[in-house]
């Protein structure tokens, strides 16, 4: 896999191999130093895909969690190399994925969902984001149970999380995480009145991320996302 930047306008093109035609031209090779043109003259640096460029060409299933508030987990909780982390539900894979890719390379999460075809594109996923190693995709309900135990998060992103407290407590460590991910308020209220004595009481948080215009003008984008998600926060007690 390689990815094209055209280098005048930062359009990034992931191509199996080379050749490879864009609208720009065909870019034959890979130049001098990864610096190349296409056939119409156009200036491209070919390079290595990072995690990040291959997103968009991840298999899609049920919605995936958004990039913004997953990075907002990573920064609130301080994540990192060696961490052991659950998360529910699988979905496509993507936060399992993005939490591997940042366990690495002594850590490990452990996914689970009850759709069968959903633990088989969370592996897929793994394979081809090449973090298989780093992340087990489960068939199973956290609302019966977790089967690991001594974890520094459990990620929960499904529809009743509260029915996974009492597992996600006797998963989790003393002051490890609990972080859910839920799309609506009716949910938040259902999660604070359910939670019990073995979490501290939820931070609450709403990622806003505005994107800005930066062509011959600067200002914001008049359209994008605007809400996905309510993260919410707690730590075992
Ligand atoms: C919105 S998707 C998760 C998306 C995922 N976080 C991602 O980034 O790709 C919710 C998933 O939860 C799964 N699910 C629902 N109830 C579950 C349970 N009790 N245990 C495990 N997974 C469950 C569903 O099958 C669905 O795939």
């Amino acid at each position: 896999m390689r990815l094209l930047i055209h280098r005048k306008t930062g359009k990034k093109y992931l191509a199996k191999s080379l050749p490879y035609n864009t609208e720009m031209g065909l870019v034959r090779d890979e130049g001098e130093c990864g610096r190349t043109f296409s056939s119409k003259g156009e200036p491209f640096t070919v390079t290595e895909p990072r995690f990040v460029d291959l997103w968009a060409k991840m298999r899609r299933g049920p919605q995936w969690a958004h990039p913004k508030d997953l990075s907002m987990v990573v920064g609130l909780t301080g994540l990192g190399p060696g961490w052991r982390v659950v998360d529910a539900g699988t979905g496509s894979g993507f936060a399992a994925n993005f939490f591997a890719y940042h366990v690495r390379p002594s850590g490990h999460v452990y996914s689970y969902d009850v759709r069968p075809q959903n633990v088989r594109l969370g592996q897929e996923n793994a394979e081809f984001f090449g973090l298989s190693d780093y992340v087990t995709f489960k068939e199973g309900s956290v609302y019966e149970g977790i089967d690991e135990k001594a974890v520094d998060l459990v990620f929960l992103d499904l529809p009743e999380p509260w029915r996974a407290y009492e597992h996600a407590a006797e998963a989790l460590k003393t002051g490890g995480f609990l972080v859910l991910y839920l799309p609506t308020v009716d949910q938040v209220l259902r999660a604070k009145q359910e939670l019990t004595e073995d979490f501290t009481p939820f931070e609450v948080y709403e990622v806003l991320l505005r994107r800005w215009k930066n062509t011959d003008i600067l200002r914001p984008e008049n359209t994008g996302l605007l809400h996905t998600v309510f993260l919410l926060i707690s730590r075992r007690v």
